[in-house]
């Protein structure tokens, strides 16, 4: 098949790149290079460095290159930046993915797969684990601008007439992730840990994650790609473990793993943080035939040697 990676220099998107080549694909990566880096994008992808929001630019690549998927992951991706910047925030992940979906129906892409969020979407949870149905509340700019791009795929899915799957991702972690941004708390633990540095949790602890390994994320948009729609079934799916795993328990995990030997630095809470969030797959397993296969001892070992090597 002939797919098109959006973000497919950064973190997530680049293990999708991965892996789709793995499976025989043809892959373009779009990136703008904003978090994402060269060096993380695979030799036998095709690059174009160029920004979502440029509809020429964007028209010329998918015109070109005629593209069976396209594969969203591209985004403006700092919770704490969108409540600075709302706007910044609407023009990449909303008007971006709109840019995209009106080209996919102009150019008869067959399907559209976009990285969604389930910890952003949801707020603090009022059933736990979020099933799909549980309502969604965003707490920042980033869930609301993620919802109404999950909104408008469908409707252009619907108009035009091209297939869609929408994966809510939990927490994701694992190699490549940013370890100098404000999310990813596995990798900023992880880098601090190997350099000796404090590490500071803010609250208690005992706050709770849902934390999902990025190889077994990736293996959710291989599936993707064949996914039967069904008109019974809307095609958004929740990727995470169900497990809740505190950020105290990441702390002693990765401490082990580093040897590192300091104790962590406590600070006040964030606001507008979730305190206790874990999501139910039992949706991508029935219909995606996807369950999680790492466990976050193997996932949390596997990133720690990939940091120490780096
Ligand atoms: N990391 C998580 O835990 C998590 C959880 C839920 C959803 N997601 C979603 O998964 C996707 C990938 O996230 P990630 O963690 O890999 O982040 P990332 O920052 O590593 O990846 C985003 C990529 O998009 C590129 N990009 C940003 N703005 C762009 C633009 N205007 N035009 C073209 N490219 C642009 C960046 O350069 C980067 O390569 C995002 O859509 C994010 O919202 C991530």
């Amino acid at each position: 098949m002939r797919v098109i990676v959006t973000g497919g220099a950064g973190f997530i998107g680049s293990h999708v790149v991965d892996a789709y080549i793995e499976k025989g694909h043809d892959v373009v990566v779009i990136d703008n290079l904003n978090s994402g880096r060269k060096e993380n994008i695979n030799k036998k992808a095709v690059f174009f460095e160029a920004d979502i929001r440029e509809r020429q630019a964007l028209e010329k690549i998918i015109k070109d290159f005629k593209p069976e998927v396209i594969n969203h992951h591209a985004a403006q991706i700092s919770v704490v930046y969108s409540v600075k910047n709302p706007e910044l925030d609407v023009d990449v992940n909303v008007k971006g993915t709109l840019n995209l979906v009106e080209l996919a129906g102009k150019y008869d892409v067959k399907r559209f797969i976009f990285a969604s969020t389930g910890g952003a979407l949801y707020g603090e949870p009022r059933t736990l684990p979020c099933t799909e149905e549980h309502p969604v509340l965003p707490l920042a700019p980033y869930g609301i601008d993620k919802e109404s791009a999950e909104h408008f795929i469908r409707i252009y899915a619907g108009i035009f007439g091209f297939d869609y799957v929408i994966l809510r991702y939990a927490n994701v972690y694992g190699p490549r992730q940013d370890p100098y941004g404000e999310a990813g708390v596995v990798a900023i633990f992880t880098m601090r840990m190997l350099k000796g540095e404090d590490c500071i949790i803010y609250g208690d602890g005992n706050q709770s994650r849902d934390f999902v390994f990025v190889e077994d994320v990736a293996r959710a948009n291989v599936l993707a790609l064949d996914y039967k729609p069904r008109p019974d079934v809307l095609p958004i799916f929740n990727i995470a473990t169900s497990r809740p795993t505190t950020v105290n328990k990441i702390f002693e995990i990765l401490k082990k793993l580093t040897s590192y030997d300091k104790e962590p630095v406590f600070e006040k809470k964030r606001e507008g943080e979730v305190y206790r969030i874990y999501l139910s797959y039992e949706k991508a397993k029935k219909y995606l035939g996807w369950s999680p296969s790492f466990s976050i001892e193997e996932g949390l070992k596997i990133t720690v040697e990939w940091f120490k090597r780096r």
